[in-house]
C-alpha cells in the first residue's frame, strides 16, 4: 500500500478505506495548480475533455506508449499528453491510458489543467500548449509505508542506480527516454528502479526533470522500501520486488533524421 506524500495526514483513512474501494487503483494519483482556471458543467471545454478521453480509448496506434492530443479550438482547446511506461504492450497501454483519464476527470474535477499518474501511464491535459515544455508543477510523491531495514546502504545502492537509469533514459531517442535495471543494497538486498520522461523533453530537459525527480527522493523517499516520485514531465520509481517486465522493442534502426516517418513523431489526434 502507498500513501501520498502530500496526504500524509489521511494516509490511515486512504488505508483502511481501501478494502471498500477495490475498484479504485491504489496506483493513482492526480494533482492540478491552483490557479490555473475552472471549467463548468456543460461548457464547451467539458465536451472537449470528453472527446480525449474518447480519443484515449480508441487509440489504434501505439507509438511506443506516448500520444499528443488535442480536441476543439481555441479557446476551448483541449491539448493533452499520456505516455505509458516502457514496458507496456499496446493493449496494456491503452486501457491504463482509459481508466486514467476517466479518473482523471472524475477524482480532479472542475480543473483546466491536471495531471494523474497511475501505476502504469501519465495522463495531462491543459488549455495551453504542453508539448516539450519542461514543468515541475503538479507533483506528488507515493511511498510504501515500510521502511528499509538498512537504510544507509539502501540509498547508496538506489542513488548509484538512478543516476546510471536517468543517463540512460536522458539519451534515449525521442521515440522513448525510459530505463529499467536493479542493483544490490546492503544485506544483498536487490532493489528495482525505473526512470522515463515523456519523450517530448530533449536530453536537457529530461536530465533536469530526472535530476529534480532524485533530489526529491530524499525528502520522500528515503528509508523506505519502496516509492514513486511523480512529475508532470518525468517519473520515477523503486521496489523491493521486480516490478518492471522487459521493454518493449523499439525499432532497431534509429529513426532517420529525413524524411520523418510516421513512427518517428509522436501521434497527434486533431479534432
Ligand atoms: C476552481 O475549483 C476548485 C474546486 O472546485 C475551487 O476550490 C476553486 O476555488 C475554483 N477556482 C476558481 C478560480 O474558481
Ligand atoms: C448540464 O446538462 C444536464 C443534462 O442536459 C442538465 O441536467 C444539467 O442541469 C446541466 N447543468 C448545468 C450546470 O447547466
Ligand atoms: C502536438 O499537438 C499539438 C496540438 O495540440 C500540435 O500543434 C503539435 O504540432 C503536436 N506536436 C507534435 C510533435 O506532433
Ligand atoms: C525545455 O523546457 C523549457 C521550459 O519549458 C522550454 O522553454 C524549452 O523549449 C525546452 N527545451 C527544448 C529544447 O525543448
Ligand atoms: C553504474 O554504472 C557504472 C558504470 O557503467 C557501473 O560500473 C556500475 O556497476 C553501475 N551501478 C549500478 C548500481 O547500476
Ligand atoms: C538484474 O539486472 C541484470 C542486468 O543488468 C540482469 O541480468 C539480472 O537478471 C537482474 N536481476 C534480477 C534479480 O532481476
Amino acid at each position: 500500500m502507498e500513501c501520498s506524500g502530500r496526504l500524509l495526514f489521511y494516509c490511515s483513512l486512504i488505508l483502511s478505506l481501501a478494502a471498500l474501494a477495490l475498484a479504485d487503483d491504489p496506483y493513482f494519483e492526480c494533482g492540478f495548480v491552483e490557479d490555473r482556471g475552472n471549467y463548468t458543467a456543460n461548457s464547451s471545454y467539458q465536451a472537449n475533455l470528453n472527446r480525449i478521453v474518447s480519443q484515449l480509448s480508441s487509440l489504434t496506434e501505439f507509438n511506443y506508449g506516448f500520444f499528443n492530443l488535442s480536441a476543439g479550438e481555441s479557446p476551448d482547446e483541449v491539448k493533452a499528453i499520456a505516455l505509458c511506461t516502457g514496458d507496456r504492450t499496446q493493449d496494456e497501454c491503452n486501457s491504463c491510458l482509459h481508466r486514467t483519464a476517466t479518473e482523471l476527470i472524475q477524482r480532479c474535477p472542475w480543473h483546466k489543467e491536471a495531471t494523474a499518474w497511475s501505476e502504469f501511464c501519465l495522463v495531462r491535459y491543459a488549455n495551453r500548449d504542453i508539448f516539450g515544455q519542461l514543468e515541475s508543477e503538479p507533483r506528488t510523491c507515493a511511498f510504501n509505508t515500510r521502511k528499509a531495514s538498512n537504510p544507509v546502504q539502501f540509498n547508496d545502492g538506489l542513488s548509484e542506480l538512478l543516476n546510471n537509469l536517468s543517463n540512460i533514459a536522458a539519451a534515449g531517442g525521442p521515440l522513448r527516454k525510459y530505463a529499467a535495471g536493479n542493483a544490490t543494497a546492503g544485506n544483498l538486498q536487490t532493489i528495482y528502479a525505473a526512470v522515463q520522461c515523456t519523450p517530448d523533453m530533449d536530453k536537457q530537459n529530461c536530465t533536469h526533470c530526472l535530476d529534480d525527480g532524485k533530489a526529491e527522493f530524499l525528502n520522500c523517499c528515503y528509508g523506505r522500501i519502496g516509492c514513486r516520485v511523480l512529475r508532470p514531465t518525468c517519473i520515477l520509481r523503486f521496489e523491493s520486488n521486480p516490478f518492471y517486465h522487459t521493454a518493449v522493442p523499439l525499432p532497431s534502426l534509429p529513426p532517420s533524421p529525413t524524411p520523418p516517418g510516421p513512427t518517428t513523431s509522436p501521434t497527434s489526434i486533431g479534432g
